[in-house]
């Protein structure tokens, strides 16, 4: 592997919108304790695109799911844009959700009486926002993913690829400075994969930070960064050039160096 500080150096001087230290999470399983993440130190700078990769059950999901607010550490410290999530309630946590950040998920999760324009209010919906500003916005977002002639079909009556880039309007039509996707090709077919990406390569290049779970190399590819977990610990990281002919070893704080002190 190539070591070179200066590529990391300019993305590690913008601001982390994600900065973890010694994240540990523990179920209790009965009466055993499940290590699904065993201090896990990194940060993630605003607009970056990562790659998280490992084999099943090494804790991707388990990571994911911290990071968007839809689970907490056992132990060990979240900062979310610089806000301790130790601090926030139920309530702060579900605003956070809602207005910072887009999810996709590998089973699509559109509600299935409903045409993909509703699926896409509904975000907007629980956001307050009034029915005609969420009708056109959700247009919008549709269109950009390329099903502007899809708006009114429900997700049968769409191919899987479809009803994934109609999830992932769904996703974006906050607005959210932070679109995780947990396996967003895992059910697709190559081609399908491959328009699901380039949406995402999209986003990314207009400046919204990306982090997506993959089992696969060519999926990774259009990732900047690649993060991979075994047995709930980072052995791996590392960002590339854009021609992805050189690799640099993303170094990590000291375990227990705040992020935000
Ligand atoms: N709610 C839970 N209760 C108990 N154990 C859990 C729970 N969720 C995850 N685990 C365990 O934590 C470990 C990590 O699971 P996780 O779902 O994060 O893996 P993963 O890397 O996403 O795997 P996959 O590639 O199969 O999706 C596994 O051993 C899993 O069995
Ligand atoms: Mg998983």
């Amino acid at each position: 592997m190539v070591a070179d500080a200066s590529v990391g150096a300019s993305h590690s001087a913008q601001r982390p919108v994600i900065a973890m230290r010694n994240v540990v999470k523990q179920y209790r399983m009965g009466d055993t304790e499940v290590h699904a993440l065993r201090g896990i130190s990194f940060e993630i700078a605003q607009g970056d695109f990562v790659a998280i990769m490992g084999t099943s059950g090494s804790g991707k999901s388990t990571l994911m799911n911290i990071v968007g607010c839809l689970d907490v550490p056992t132990r060990g410290h979240y900062w979310l844009d610089g806000v301790d999530v130790r601090t926030l309630d139920d309530d702060d946590l579900a605003r956070i959700r809602n207005r910072k950040i887009g999810f996709v998920f590998q089973s699509f999760n559109l509600l299935p009486r409903m045409s993909a324009i509703a699926n896409v209010e509904l975000p907007l919906t629980y956001a307050g926002v009034h029915p005609r500003q969420r009708r056109a916005r959700a247009a919008v977002a549709l269109q950009s993913v390329g099903l502007g002639q899809r708006m009114h079909h429900v997700p049968s009556e769409m191919s899987g690829g479809q009803q994934q880039r109609a999830a992932v309007a769904r996703a974006i039509v906050t607005n959210p400075a932070l679109i995780l996707a947990d396996e967003p090709t895992g059910n697709l077919d190559t081609e399908s994969s491959i328009d699901v990406m380039s949406v995402f390569a999209a986003l990314h290049s207009q400046g919204r930070t990306v982090v997506l779970i993959t089992h696969e190399d060519d999926i990774a590819a259009y990732a900047q960064r690649i993060v991979k977990l075994r047995d709930g610990q980072i052995v791996d990281d590392h960002r590339r050039d854009a021609s992805g002919a050189r690799r640099t070893h993303v170094a990590h704080a000291e375990a227990g160096q705040g992020a935000f002190q």
